[in-house]
């Protein structure tokens, strides 16, 4: 079952605070913990799905993987596939100037969720996708031109399309655009950002095929972020689901559905509204909303809204443990929580 694998990237202990002003002199008062010391290792080849509620951290470990923005803690350590088998680079660490020299802008690169805004709206599409390829390397204008239209071909797209500007295409055009803009770099990791959640439901699926079809044709690594577990169950060979800037469960995706062992697990699968897909059991329907990531609940973060919390889980923070081969959860109680589920919810 298991195949060896090798880390494309492994995050330790990363953290993201964002700081919370105040005042007329924007003091800093407090801090949004949105990553809160999150281990994650992303295998290379893989399509990992990383899924929670809206406002967990999603995007912000997406954002801190290809160094949007700088991380508050942690290492992310990432081995290029044309270094030296040894090379590790702790992107965390690196500064911008770093960052260009070692290539990695080009290599790790992200598509967001709305093509809308994540395109020029006043640059035609050739230019569009040309722009990450100018800031690379140095091409003649015939060579940058053939190249676009490689990369429009590859994400089902023509010669046609190249004097156009976005607005003049539907949400699934515009997000092919944005692709083909993602993987102009010949990037080897790439973070989708619920790259589907803005478009129609008719063209869901045709993205999420090209997607799976470049993946496999370009040898590209995915980290795939979604609020919608069924997103992922087809795409996705593992799933990481967060919860308030922590990964609380790690498994593979059919274990995720068929024996999930973490309660907020269970609650996310109960939101899936097909019935049939759904694993056998129960309907777990969380109450209260998701605290606030400025003073997460102490001890088990889940606690609060969690039907099975005990004194322990208010005092202590269950750590990680593997309940199965690649099955990781962090709950004090994982071992009853299918029993649980089954008894309450059933
Ligand atoms: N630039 C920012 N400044 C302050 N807080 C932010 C910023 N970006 C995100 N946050 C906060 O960090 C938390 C995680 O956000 P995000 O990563 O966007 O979650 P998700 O993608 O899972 O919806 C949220 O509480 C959000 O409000
Ligand atoms: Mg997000």
């Amino acid at each position: 079952m298991t195949r060896p694998h090798v880390n494309l990237i492994e995050l330790r202990g990363l953290k993201k605070h964002y700081p919370v002003k105040a005042g007329v002199f924007r003091h800093a008062v407090g801090a949004v913990r949105a990553l809160d010391g999150i281990d994650l290792d992303i295998h290379r080849g893989e399509c990992l799905g990383l899924v929670g509620e809206s406002g967990c951290g999603k995007t912000t470990t997406g954002k801190a993987i290809i160094r949007l923005h700088a991380p508050t803690a942690g290492q992310i350590l990432y081995r290029p596939r044309n270094g030296a088998t040894d090379t590790t680079l702790d992107l965390a660490v690196m500064s911008r100037h770093e960052l260009k020299r070692q290539g990695v802008r080009g290599k790790l690169q992200m598509v967001f969720q709305d093509p809308t805004t994540s395109l020029n709206p006043r640059m035609l599409v050739k230019h569009i996708v040309a722009e990450p390829i100018r800031a690379q390397e140095r091409l003649g204008s015939r060579a940058l031109e053939d190249r676009v239209l490689e990369l429009l071909a590859m994400v089902g797209m023509t010669r046609d399309h190249l004097l156009r500007y976005p607005h003049e295409f539907s949400g699934g055009q515009r997000q092919r655009i944005a692709v083909a803009r993602a993987i102009a770099t010949h990037p080897e990791f790439l973070v989708l950002d619920e790259p589907t959640s803005a478009l129609d439901v008719s063209v869901q699926a045709q993205i999420l095929n090209l997607l799976e079809e470049l993946r496999q044709r370009l040898g590209l690594t995915y980290l795939f972020v979604t609020h919608h577990l069924l997103v992922v169950k087809y795409i996705s060979s593992r799933l990481a689901v967060m919860y308030l800037g922590k990964v609380v469960e790690l498994a593979p995706t059919g274990a995720v559905f068929s024996h999930a062992r973490h309660p907020y697990t269970h609650a996310l699968l109960s939101g899936i509204p097909v019935p049939a897909t759904r694993p056998r059991g129960g309907r777990i329907v969380l109450s209260g909303d998701v605290p606030s990531p400025v003073n997460p609940p102490a001890a088990c973060r889940f606690h609060t809204r969690c039907p099975f919390a005990l004194n322990i889980c208010r005092e202590m923070e269950p750590a990680m443990a593997e309940v199965a081969a690649g099955h990781w959860v962090a709950c004090h109680r994982h071992a009853e929580v299918e029993r649980l589920v089954k008894d309450q919810f059933g």
